[in-house]
């Protein structure tokens, strides 16, 4: 919940401005205050009217009102909340915040604000690819302005495709209750997730086995995220290093078999994320005993493939989740694998980042992740691995609502 927060949203114009009325309306929901600044570009797209109509407040448009002055300066006007939001965030926008320009009400109430900032960037994929923007992004960031999205998808030009579009309402929503620190109880409310994580071991014989390097922690993260929004979770684990999340239903497993039918066993659920390290191959005949040093050498050790889990359930004939999220573990040309994984495994996202040692992704506590969906890929600032778990819920519950695809 939000009791109480008092948000000052500034509507950037951009066609996704028209997604704030229902950002508006969640962020009611929750109990907390909305006002709104609209710019002048931004009532091209939406109407003050509207805007107010949804806050329950009057819509601060321009900097020379002088009833709001006299009523409401524009220093109290951005001090008297906790948190400043963008949205959209246009690239003039970013530029004039990289740059301190304050021409009218929004940016003037941002230059003036000592808040916390979080903006939601919109704008067409070749624009938010720009060096001036790139350069403006790598600005606000060093200058600890928070940011959620864009993501990759349909742009509203036709035939433009790429990353500029905004976050879902959904998402803006998740990262404002992740920076009060109050997790949206609400967000998966109902549904079934299932996520699998950490390594397999494959035995040689009672003893010894084959195994990886996960340590479960970004799939353990998952699970936790997934259940702090409200959902029932599943988490099938195999020998992690992380420990139970609370209040979730651990099945514990050893070997990729096992793991593949407690998998199976724990289906229909809305959604499926498969984060574990399963090991391609199995030991054909493990031995029953230990295996003993003699004269004969190194014992061989045949291999056979094992299930491939995700692809399974993502081609599941029955029971087949509306989502199904897949992980791509490369040290090598990371976004081009995990796009033919995506198609290859037949899920619908993969979340793709790069183990090479030098990376200390693997066992790390940090991760850098890209998300590949069918409608593009989307390079995520790095984060810890509980953020990129949080980012990640928040994008499925927008799915599963039906805001995107
Ligand atoms: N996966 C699975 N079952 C397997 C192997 C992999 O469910 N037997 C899942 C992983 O959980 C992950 C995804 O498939 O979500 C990709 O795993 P990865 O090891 O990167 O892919 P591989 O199938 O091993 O492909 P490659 O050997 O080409 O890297």
């Amino acid at each position: 919940m939000l009791n109480d927060k008092r948000i000052l949203l500034l509507i950037g114009g951009g066609i996704a401005a028209y997604k704030c009325l229902d950002l508006v309306r969640r962020l009611k929901e929750r109990g907390a205050r909305v006002r709104a600044v609209m710019t002048r570009a931004a009532g091209q797209f939406v109407t003050p009217l509207s805007v107010g109509a949804i806050t329950g407040e009057r819509v601060f448009t321009d900097l020379f009102d002088l009833t709001a002055e006299h009523d409401i300066g524009h220093i109290r006007l951005s001090r008297e909340a906790d948190l400043v939001v963008v949205a959209p965030a246009t690239a003039d926008l970013l530029a004039k915040m990289a740059h301190g320009i304050a021409d009218d009400l929004a940016t003037t109430a941002l230059l003036a604000t000592d808040k916390p900032v979080l903006v939601a960037p919109a704008m067409n994929p070749r624009m938010w690819a720009h060096p001036a923007t790139r350069r403006n992004v790598a600005q606000l960031r060093a200058d600890g302005i928070a940011m959620v999205g864009p993501n990759a998808g349909a742009m509203a030009e036709r035939d433009e495709f790429g990353e500029g579009r905004m976050a879902e309402p959904m998402e803006i929503l998740a990262a404002i209750e992740a920076h009060f620190g109050a997790a949206d109880t609400a967000l998966l409310k109902g549904r079934r997730i299932l996520v699998t994580s950490g390594p397999t071991h494959e035995p040689i014989d009672p003893v010894r086995y084959i195994a990886n390097r996960s340590s479960g922690k970004q799939g353990h993260a998952i699970a936790a995220a997934a259940r702090a929004a409200g959902a029932e979770v599943i988490l099938v684990s195999g020998p992690a290093e992380a420990a139970d999340p609370r209040g979730v239903k651990v099945i514990h497993v050893e070997t990729a078999q096992e793991m593949m039918a407690a998998v199976e066993e724990s289906l229909p659920v809305d959604a499926a994320v498969f984060a574990a390290a399963v090991a391609d191959w199995r030991v054909a005949d493990a031995a029953g005993q230990k295996i003993k040093k003699g004269d004969g050498g190194a014992p061989p050790l045949t291999l056979v493939e094992n299930p491939d889990i995700l692809a399974a359930i993502a081609r599941h004939r029955t029971l087949r989740p509306r989502l199904v999220v897949g992980f791509a573990a490369e040290t090598q040309d990371v976004v081009a694998h995990a796009r033919d994984k995506r198609l290859r495994k037949g899920c619908d996202w993969i979340v793709a980042n790069d183990v090479s040692p030098e990376t200390g992704i693997m066992g790390g506590d940090a991760n850098t992740v890209h998300l590949v969906t069918a409608a593009g890929v989307e390079d995520w600032p790095s984060a810890s691995k509980a953020e990129v778990a949080r980012h990640l819920v928040a994008r499925m519950a927008a799915d599963l609502a039906g805001e995107t695809r």
